[in-house]
């Protein structure tokens, strides 16, 4: 049985199964290779995570990594998963291209002692093979340059003669409200195409699959970003700029496309007034056990 959550035994995937989950929907819009990075903005992402709740999300990576001694958090940002995960089991290591995150993983709280900071990407992770019994990113590889060199370097680095190697890998969920606003609204003014989550796991899936984590398991959590702002104009002026500075801070329409989410955004606050959900689907990875009945392998 999988440590912390007794539902994954009983409802594993192969990677078939995985690309046409509903949970890596919507599956007929799935594109055919990667659209490439969206780039993350250096100040909106903050003031993005300020407004963001997300402890559902955070429960569910700790209850995968309890147990676990060398855990890498890939992309770990400025650490709020990081030290979570430091706190519950003694240290973690993360991966983090961008100077003035590293910076702040650096400078630490409490927990800084227990979390080893490198910089660097996911597709040169500085890590000898096999190095740590699970490995994890949450809301990275859509901002990869190179999606399948970087799932390849995350299988590289997860030990699989560890009967518990999990790789565990968070993105959203095709319920997204965040995402499909951006999608509907943003990224056509962009001229870009669409972003598509589900594609993403379903990589993860089939190259993890490649390397012997043929075992999957797809977890939902709920998380949403917060607009407590008592008017409604407020909220929808706060949530407009917190959406499009999160991709597309200082793009040449980026006002073009706040005046654009403007109408969307009064119908989405019309059926829930104070949040826009960021709903994520989990993808957990292992290499098949001996003694799971699931495998057939026993
Ligand atoms: C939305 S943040 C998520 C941070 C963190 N994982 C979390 O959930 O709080 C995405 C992070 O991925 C990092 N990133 C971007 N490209 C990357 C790459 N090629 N390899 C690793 N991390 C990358 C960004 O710098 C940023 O910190």
């Amino acid at each position: 049985m999988w440590p912390g959550n007794s539902t994954l035994a009983t409802h594993t995937l192969d990677a078939n199964a995985v690309r046409t989950h509903p949970r890596c929907g919507p599956v007929d819009q799935a594109p055919r290779k990667y659209r490439g990075p969206h780039q993350l903005s250096r100040n909106g992402w903050a003031n993005f995570a300020e407004r963001l709740e997300r402890s559902e999300e955070i429960a569910t990576i700790l209850s995968l990594t309890a147990g676990h001694a060398r855990v890498l958090d890939v992309g770990g940002g400025t650490g709020e998963l990081t030290r979570a995960v430091a706190a519950q089991i003694g240290k973690c290591t993360t991966v983090e291209p961008h100077r003035d995150r590293v910076a702040v993983l650096d400078a630490g709280g409490p927990a800084a002692a227990a979390v080893e900071v490198h910089p660097g990407r996911a597709e040169a992770l500085p890590f000898a093979d096999r190095s740590f019994d699970l490995v994890y990113t949450a809301w990275v590889l859509h901002y990869v340059q190179d999606l399948q060199q970087a799932l390849e370097e995350i299988a590289r680095v997860c030990d699989d003669t560890n009967p518990d190697a999990t790789i565990v890998v968070v993105g959203g969920s095709p319920d997204n409200e965040l995402v499909r606003l951006l999608n509907d609204v943003c990224v056509p003014i962009a001229g870009e195409q669409p972003d598509h989550q589900g594609f993403l796991l379903a990589e993860a899936a089939r190259v993890f699959s490649d390397h012997g984590f043929s075992e999957f398991s797809l977890l939902r959590t709920e998380a949403a970003l917060h607009f407590p702002e008592v008017s409604e104009p407020d909220r929808i002026t706060a949530a407009a700029a917190t959406l499009v500075d999160f991709w597309f801070e200082g793009h040449a329409r980026a006002a073009d496309m706040r005046r654009a989410l403007e109408p969307a955004l009064r119908e989405h606050f019309a059926r829930r007034p104070h949040a826009v959900g960021d709903q994520a689907t989990v993808l957990v990875a292992r290499a098949p056990r001996l003694d799971n009945p699931n495998t057939g392998t026993a």
